[in-house]
């Protein structure tokens, strides 16, 4: 039932506040990461894991390009991302005490679940799943899992989905990350961070109307570009995905750094720039990049910290974002690109909740 909501996928975009707190319930306290918050058996797991392979498709890819950056920088384990039709097929090479970690909302994409069974035939050293349907496949058969509350997703663009894996695989990443040295201080940090999620996610639910407005630029372009750095990569990609399948206008994301290699030829005036630019020490980097694109006429689009200084003048529509911790940031940063799509496709007239030649879920290849 969409309820007063015209489309499931605006219902959807709205209950991440609930859901994102929904996915943190029973795994945090207000400093901490639950000892028991991935089951009993996770502690022994997580031990002495050396390597983390994550396996996904479409927007759950995306979810694992950003734990990539977690893993890293708060467990200091190595950690590779691959969607699951590309690892299949190819020969790998398996570094001990490798972890296994498929990401998929539905649990059923035929590619995630075979790259999971070659997998465990390899010898990983144990396969985890992040999940939003209990009782799917990949539930079935992994050896740990930790469910999204998100709830039923009806919405053929992945969103709540998205948003409440990001939540999932944070809690994971710090309990791996306490198996390798993480302070406490740091611990209890990013926690407080995660409380703050669903108030800064319904902070940007209230710009619905002013993302509403900023959305009919984009109505009669063919093409976008959408960039960001670090973290925020995996955002912009995200937010080229949800545009290009709602409103099926072709949408390109890069990270910001790449312009100067290629992408800049295409910027014009057609060619709007959406820019996620979170306070973070990329910022400034980020900013340059910006003046690249506006100096060759290009039309920016900049979702940015109202610390980070990005001021709107002539050509910069700039709309200012909580702020918010670096490390969360890429959850409350994707909610505006979601609201920026739904408006566009809503602008065309397209069918939002089921767009063409796509299905909720792929369970063949
Ligand atoms: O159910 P899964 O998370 O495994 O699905 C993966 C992709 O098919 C899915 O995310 C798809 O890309 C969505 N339509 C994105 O909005």
């Amino acid at each position: 039932d969409k309820g007063e909501y015209r489309h499931f996928m605006l219902k959807e975009i709205y209950e991440q506040p609930r859901v994102i707190k929904a996915t943190m319930e029973g795994r945090v306290t207000k400093t901490r990461v639950l000892e028991q918050a991935l089951g009993t058996e996770a502690e022994n797991l997580l031990d002495n894991v050396r390597h983390v392979q994550i396996i996904a498709c479409g927007t759950s890819y995306h979810a694992g390009m950003v734990a990539r950056y977690w893993i890293e920088e708060l467990a200091g384990v190595p950690c590779s991302v691959e969607v699951a039709s590309e690892f299949r097929y190819r020969k790998h090479v398996i570094q001990q005490d490798t972890l296994f970690l498929c990401i998929s909302q539905s649990g059923e994409t035929a590619d995630t679940l075979a790259a999971l069974r070659q997998a465990k035939k390899a010898g990983f050293r144990a396969a985890l799943g992040i999940c939003n349907v209990p009782g799917s496949s990949l539930v079935r058969e992994s050896d740990l899992v930790i469910m999204t509350q998100a709830g039923p997703e009806i919405g053929v663009a992945s969103t709540k989905a998205f948003t409440t894996q990001l939540t999932a695989l944070l809690i994971f990443t710090l309990a791996l990350a306490r198996h390798n040295g993480l302070p406490e201080e740091k611990e209890t940090e990013i926690v407080e961070a995660i409380h703050r999620l669903p108030g800064q996610v319904s902070d940007v639910l209230a710009l619905d109307g002013e993302i509403a407005e900023m959305s009919k630029a984009f109505m009669d372009k063919n093409h976008s570009l959408f960039l960001g750095r670090g973290s925020q990569f995996p955002v912009a990609l995200e937010g080229a995905l949800k545009l290009k399948e709602i409103s099926y206008i072709h949408a390109e994301a890069y990270p910001a750094g790449e312009l100067k290699h290629g992408p800049l030829a295409l910027v014009d005036s057609e060619m709007p720039v959406v820019t996620v630019a979170p306070n973070n020490d990329l910022v400034e980097k980020l900013k340059s990049n910006l003046e690249e694109v506006r100096a060759r006429g290009g039309e920016l689009f900049v979702f940015a910290d109202k610390l980070a200084g990005v001021k709107p003048e002539e050509g910069i529509h700039v709309m200012q974002l909580p702020s918010v911790h670096p490390i969360t940031a890429p959850i409350v940063y994707t909610v505006p690109l979601q609201l920026l799509s739904y408006h566009v496709a809503v602008l065309k007239g397209t069918d939002v909740d089921q767009p063409r030649n796509l299905a909720k879920s792929v369970t063949v290849e």
